[in-house]
C-alpha cells in the first residue's frame, strides 16, 4: 500500500523515535524485566499475547453497548481492558525500541493510534462512572476505530515488515536435505565459534573434543552475526551474545537466556563421520 511505504520511508519521524527509543532503553534497565517483557521466558513475544486482552475486552464492551441492558459488565469490560492495556504497552514499547528505523517508523505511529485509543477508553470510563452513558458509548466507539487503525499497522510490522519473527527460520529451509560436509573437525579450534558457509547459509559451529554444535549464525531478532559475538560461560553451557542488541543463546542448543530475541536460535542436526563435520536440514 503506498500510504505504508511513505510511513516506512517517512525519515522525519527518526528524529522522534530516536529520541524515544534512548527514553526506552533507559526506562527499562534490569535484564529479568526486559526478558520478562520481551517474551523470552515464553518463546515467542509477549506482547502479541498480551494485546489480545485489552482488545478482546473492548470489542466485548462494543457488542454489549448495541444491546439492551448490560451497562454495568460493560463499564467492568471497560476498566478490565483499559488496565489490560498497561503491560501490553509497556512490552510493546521495549520490542520497538530494540526494532531497525523502517520498522520504529510505522512502530511508532502505531503505538500513537494505540495510545489515543487507550486514552479514549480510560475517557470512555470516566464519562460511565459519572453515568454518562451515551458519552461513555460514543468514546468507546471511538476508540475501537482508532485501536483498528493501530491494529492494522501492528499487522503491517509483524506481516510485511518481519518484526518479531525469527529471522533465522528461513535459513533452516535453504540447508541441504542429505548429511552434507562442512569441513574437517580439526579445522575447528575447540571452546570458541566458527562461521562456516554451507552453499549461502553461515553456520555457526562450536566443538568441546569430538562433540560439535551447530546453530544457524543469523541472529533470530534482526540477522546479526552470531560469529561476531562473545563467547561468555564454559564448556556446554556456553552462550553466544547477539553483538547487534545482546541476545543470548546457548550454543548447544540455540536456547534464548536473555533477549530481545524470543525464539531459540534454530539448531542443525550435525554429526562427525571419519573427521569430517557434517550438517543436514531438521
Ligand atoms: S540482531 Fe538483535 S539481538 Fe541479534
Amino acid at each position: 500500500m503506498p500510504i505504508l511505504n511513505r510511513l516506512e520511508e517517512a525519515r522525519a519521524l527518526d528524529g522522534v523515535s530516536d529520541k524515544l527509543q534512548s527514553v526506552v532503553t533507559a526506562a527499562v534497565r534490569p535484564q529479568r524485566l526486559r526478558d520478562v517483557l520481551h517474551g523470552t521466558w515464553l518463546g515467542h513475544p509477549l506482547h502479541p499475547v498480551l494485546v489480545q486482552l485489552p482488545i478482546g475486552a473492548f470489542l466485548s464492551t462494543a457488542i454489549l453497548d448495541l444491546l439492551p441492558g448490560g451497562r454495568k459488565a460493560a463499564t467492568t469490560l471497560v476498566t478490565a481492558g483499559v488496565a489490560a492495556a498497561v503491560p501490553a504497552i509497556a512490552a510493546g514499547w521495549l520490542d520497538w525500541s530494540q526494532l531497525t528505523r523502517d520498522r520504529r517508523r510505522v512502530g511508532l505511529v502505531h503505538a500513537g493510534a494505540n495510545a489515543i485509543a487507550v486514552g479514549l477508553y480510560a475517557s470512555s470510563l470516566v464519562a460511565r462512572l459519572r453515568g454518562k452513558t451515551s458519552t461513555g458509548k460514543a468514546l468507546g466507539f471511538a476508540g475501537l476505530t482508532v485501536a483498528g487503525a493501530g491494529a492494522y499497522l501492528g499487522g503491517h510490522l509483524s506481516f510485511a515488515q518481519g518484526a518479531a519473527t525469527n529471522h533465522a527460520a528461513p535459513d533452516l529451509d535453504r540447508l541441504p536435505e542429505e548429511w552434507t560436509e562442512v569441513c574437517s573437525l580439526a579445522s575447528v579450534p575447540e571452546r570458541r565459534t566458527v562461521v562456516r558457509l554451507v552453499g549461502d547459509v553461515p553456520v555457526l559451529l562450536y566443538r568441546i573434543g569430538d562433540r560439535v554444535s551447530a546453530l544457524v549464525e543469523r541472529c533470530g531478532h534482526e540477522t546479526g552475526p552470531l560469529g561476531e559475538g562473545e563467547v561468555t560461560g564454559e564448556g556446554w553451557n556456553a552462550c553466544v551474545v547477539c553483538p547487534w542488541h545482546g541476545s543470548t543463546f546457548r550454543l548447544s542448543d540455540g536456547a534464548v537466556m536473555h533477549g530481545p530475541a524470543a525464539n531459540n536460535q534454530p539448531l542443525i542436526p550435525v554429526r562427525v563421520d571419519r573427521g569430517r563435520i557434517e550438517i543436514r536440514q531438521p
